[in-house]
């Protein structure tokens, strides 16, 4: 069964590869054999990633890249076939979140989070499945964009609306795009973690509010970026050849509660 998720041969751009999940995501993808093309803006921590990912034995390459900004993600997806080859699998990861409550949410505030969890997605997803379109005959996985979605995307909870807001349209996003795209052989599909522990919110989920929110999550520990291995591994990999448009959720039984 392990063979089944060997990703040697493919070609794999993670954006928001800078750090946390889409870094982790990165290493688990090296490691499976895929090469890997690492995007954010920061890219002195894309180059550290390299450095490690190269000195595991994979291989590697750092690209600037906005996901705000087509022309940006245009010339990283060059520079990626360039030095890598074609793109097989678009992990598209960068998000951010602008916690507030909705009464003092600005129109600011509501532009930054849709134009980096939405449209981002959508432009980076364009860009991916105009390469991979015609590609591949069917037989084997063809191309694959997996969308990091949220569970909030599916409940929301408070001071994160636009967040959820456009973690939700994310998800409608995959279903549409899987929908037109299954005839040129690019699956589209999303992973909705729960609640993930990452260097940026771990001190938040060790405070009394954070480990309350934990008390909520069946399982009762938080989520780890391995917990997301398997289904990031599944949809990278041919062997969900027969799936699109679906949406995995990895939360610890959270949406049950
Ligand atoms: N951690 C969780 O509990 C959790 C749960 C559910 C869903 N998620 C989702 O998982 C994804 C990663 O979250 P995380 O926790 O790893 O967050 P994080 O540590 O804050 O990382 C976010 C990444 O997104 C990149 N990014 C932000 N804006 C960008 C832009 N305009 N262009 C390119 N890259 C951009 C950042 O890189 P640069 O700053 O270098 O550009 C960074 O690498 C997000 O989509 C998030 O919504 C996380």
């Amino acid at each position: 069964m392990a063979d089944a998720f060997d990703l040697t041969g493919k070609i794999a751009l993670i954006t928001g590869a800078s750090q946390g999940l889409g870094a982790g995501f990165a290493v688990t993808l090296a490691r499976a054999g895929a090469k890997v093309a690492l995007a954010a803006r920061q890219t002195g921590k894309l180059a550290e990633l390299q450095k490690q990912i190269e000195g595991a034995g994979g291989t590697a390459h750092a690209i600037a890249m906005d996901v705000t900004d087509a022309g940006s993600i245009r010339a990283a997806f060059d520079d990626a076939e360039a030095v890598l080859g074609p793109v097989d699998v678009l992990v598209n990861n960068a998000g951010i979140a602008i916690p507030k409550p909705f009464l003092e949410l600005t129109e600011a505030d509501w532009d930054a989070v849709l134009d980096t969890n939405l449209k981002g997605c959508f432009l980076a997803g364009q860009e991916a499945a105009k390469r991979m379109a015609g590609r591949h005959d069917g037989s084997t996985g063809g191309g694959s964009i997996i969308n990091i979605a949220s569970v909030l995307g599916l409940a929301p909870i408070g001071h994160l609306s636009s967040y959820c807001a456009s973690k939700a349209g994310l998800i409608h996003l995959t279903k549409a795009m899987g929908l037109e795209l299954a005839r040129v052989g690019v699956r589209v599909n999303a992973i909705a973690p729960g609640y993930i522990e990452t260097p940026m919110n771990s001190d938040f989920f060790h405070s009394p509010a954070g480990e309350k929110l934990i008390k909520g999550v069946p399982q009762r520990r938080l989520g780890q970026a391995e917990d997301l291995d398997g289904a990031l591994l599944l949809l990278a990999s041919d062997a969900s050849r027969y799936m699109t448009g679906t949406v995995i959720t990895v939360d610890g039984g959270f949406l049950l509660d």
